[in-house]
Parts: structure tokens; sequence; C-alpha cells
């Protein structure tokens, strides 16, 4: 039996084994298992994984920075986000890839039914959760993204980082403080964790445009503050829980050669989860 798993710290509240379950009913003997790894023994995690025979394994809090040091091969994306949630064991080492992006980007547009082609993103916060998606979201041809953030210079060199791709699709990519941000975007991301913290929405209602996709990477309690915001400015609100399983999908797909039914998994995690 082919065997994955998730490691982080906490790892308990993972859907992942959940996920990689369900898509593997579609003809796939697999064993998705969820690790438990210590603080400082990232790396002996992986090897012993790697030694039992596993083929790969996705990566989260707070490993994703150190994953994409450990691998031998990082794909460009990996390189770019400078953090891999994504490992795959092959006979020249171990490959390193970032595949938060691809599920944010596919859910917005094949399960939210939004095109991101020309359209004005917001994208909030520059940490690991925002340098995940940058360039998936240049990639995917947006016309404009503005990277908010309370410490600009955070926004400023991931901006800079992502500068000569930005160029080469033509996409017109800036960096703000969150107070300045005023002007209505099409598209407004929200990947910082100040609904975790209970700080509210950390910008105007005036970046919705009526109908905007409002969207927060987190989802369950976490996304609700968010998710009110939007929808008493009249955007449409979204949670993470689309990007969460097309991300496992994008996974799955660089593992197994096969994308998953990952609308259909989407619908049962949703329903699920009440
Ligand atoms: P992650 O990997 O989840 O992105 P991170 O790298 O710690 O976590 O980044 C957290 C992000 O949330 C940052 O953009 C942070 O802003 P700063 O760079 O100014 O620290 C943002 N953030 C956290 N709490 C916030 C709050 N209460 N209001 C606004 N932004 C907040």
């Amino acid at each position: 039996m082919d065997r994955y798993c998730v490691m982080g710290n906490p790892i308990e509240h993972s859907r992942s084994p959940w996920i990689h379950a369900r898509f593997a009913l579609s003809g796939h003997n697999l064993q998705y298992d969820k690790r438990l790894v210590p603080l400082d023994g990232f790396a002996q995690a992986v090897a012993a994984f790697r030694a039992e025979g596993g083929l790969g394994c996705n990566i989260t809090v707070p490993f994703k920075f150190e994953a994409a040091q450990l691998a031998n091969h990082q794909s460009p994306r990996a390189q770019l986000a400078g953090a891999s949630n994504f490992l795959h064991f092959r006979a020249d080492g171990i490959h390193a890839d970032n595949t938060d992006g691809a599920g944010l980007v596919n859910d917005i547009q094949n399960n939210a039914g939004v095109a991101l082609a020309g359209c004005d993103v917001l994208l909030i916060g520059a940490g690991g959760a925002s340098a995940g998606v940058l360039g998936p979201l240049i990639a995917a041809q947006a016309r404009r993204i503005t990277v908010a953030n309370r410490t600009l210079g955070k926004a400023e060199a991931l901006v800079a980082r992502h500068a000569a791709l930005a160029q080469s699709h033509g996409v017109q990519v800036d960096s703000a403080e969150l107070a300045a941000v005023q002007m209505p975007y099409d598209i407004v991301v929200n990947a910082t964790a100040s609904s975790l913290s209970g700080a509210g929405v950390p910008v105007s209602p005036s970046v919705l445009k009526p109908g905007a996709l409002a969207l927060d990477m987190m989802y369950g309690p976490a996304a609700a503050g968010f998710m009110d915001w939007a929808r008493t400015h009249q955007a449409t609100p979204r949670d993470g829980l689309g990007m969460l399983v097309e991300q496992a999908a994008e996974a799955f797909l660089l593992w197994r050669g096969v994308r998953p039914p990952s609308a259909q998994v989407l619908a049962e995690l949703r329903a699920s989860l009440g």
C-alpha cells in the first residue's frame, strides 16, 4: 500500500487524512496518516518516514519553511514562496513544492466560479500564507494585485521577490499599509491571522466592490468574523475550506498523476462540518 502523511505541530485538527481517504475512493490503494512532529525534530521525522517506505508528505505549521530548506529540489513556486507544504520522495532525492496557491486559484475559479483574469485582487497579509499564493495569483493573470500588510516592509519584500514574475505576466503588483487601502477590489483574500486573535477585519469596507468575492483562508469559527463583515457589506463571503481541499487535490495530482474528484469531496466536507 502506498503511504503518505501530513506532518505538523499541532496536527490533531488536520482534515488532510479524511480528504485524501475520500480522494483514494476513486481507485487508489493508499494510506494517509497524520504525524505530530516535535518542534526540533522535523528533519528526523521526514527521514524516518522515508526509511519506512513513505512516498511523500504534506507539511503544515510550523514546518513549511524548514521543509523547503530540507529538499534536494524545489519547484519554482516553492522557491518563490520560500515555503513548502508538499514533499515527494523520489529516486533523485526529496522534491518540494507548494500547492497552496494552486489550491486558492482553483477554488476561486472552479468552485466559486470567479475568473481571476483581469480582476483587481487585494491580498491582506504578508506572512507565509500570502507568500504561498502570490505567485499563482500572478500566473492566473489578475489585472492588479495589492499586498496590504500591517508591517509595510514585509509586503514590500514579498512584492519585490515577485517583481520578475509579475512583469513577465504583465500584472501590476504593489504593496500598501492596511489603513492606506481604500479603492475597491473584485476579490479580497484575508491571509492574516487577524480573525484568530479577535482583532476584527483590518481593512476598510470600501475595498469591497459590490458583489466582490471576500475569501478568508481560515474556516470554521476562525473565518466567521471576516465572512460576517463581507456579508454586511454586500460582498460574497467564502471560507478556506475549498482552498484546503484544492491544495490537497493538487498534492494528490503531483503524487499520483491524476486529479481527484475535489468538488464532490468539498461538498461532503462542508456537509460533515455542518
Ligand atoms: P502565516 O504563516 O499564517 O501567514 P505569519 O507568517 O505569522 O503567519 O503571518 C501572519 C500575518 O498576519 C502577517 O501578515 C501579520 O502582519 P505583520 O506582518 O504586520 O505581523 C498578520 N496579522 C497577524 N495579526 C494581525 C492583526 N491583528 N491585524 C492585522 N494583521 C495581522
